[in-house]
């Protein structure tokens, strides 16, 4: 009976082996992004370490926001994005995942 329980048991371990042998299928969630205003600069850099879903995720910011958060991929996390396309990207960010900001600052 114990012998049994113990044939079971290894079965059963080298049946999750076998599972776990199997290539992992991640479920893959295709985020569309708004188009125009440049949408293919974020494109080209925004999507080299996460999905678009980071974006999204963080609903309507405001310019000094988004400005921030390029300039931290930049500096922090070393995207290699020029001035230039920081600011188009920061643009079409404000424009189509932010708003303006009214105040002076
Ligand atoms: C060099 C890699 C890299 C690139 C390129 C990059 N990011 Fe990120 N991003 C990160 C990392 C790392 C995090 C932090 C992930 C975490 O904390 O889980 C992050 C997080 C974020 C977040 C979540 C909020 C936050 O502040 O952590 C936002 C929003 C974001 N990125 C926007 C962008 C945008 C917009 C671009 C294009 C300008 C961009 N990222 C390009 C690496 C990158």
């Amino acid at each position: 009976m114990k012998k049994l329980f113990l044939t079971a048991l290894i079965l059963g371990a080298t049946t999750l082996f076998a599972q776990v042998d199997k290539p992992v299928e991640m479920p893959y969630v295709d985020y569309p992004m708004v188009k125009g205003d440049h949408d293919e600069v974020a494109q080209q850099y925004c999507l080299i370490c996460h999905s678009w879903g980071y974006i999204l995720n963080q609903g309507k910011k405001s310019r000094p926001y988004w400005k921030g958060t390029v300039q931290k991929m930049v500096n922090e996390f070393k995207a290699p994005i020029s001035k230039e396309d920081q600011q188009t990207i920061t643009n079409y960010l404000v424009k189509h995942y932010g708003y303006e900001t009214t105040s002076a600052h």
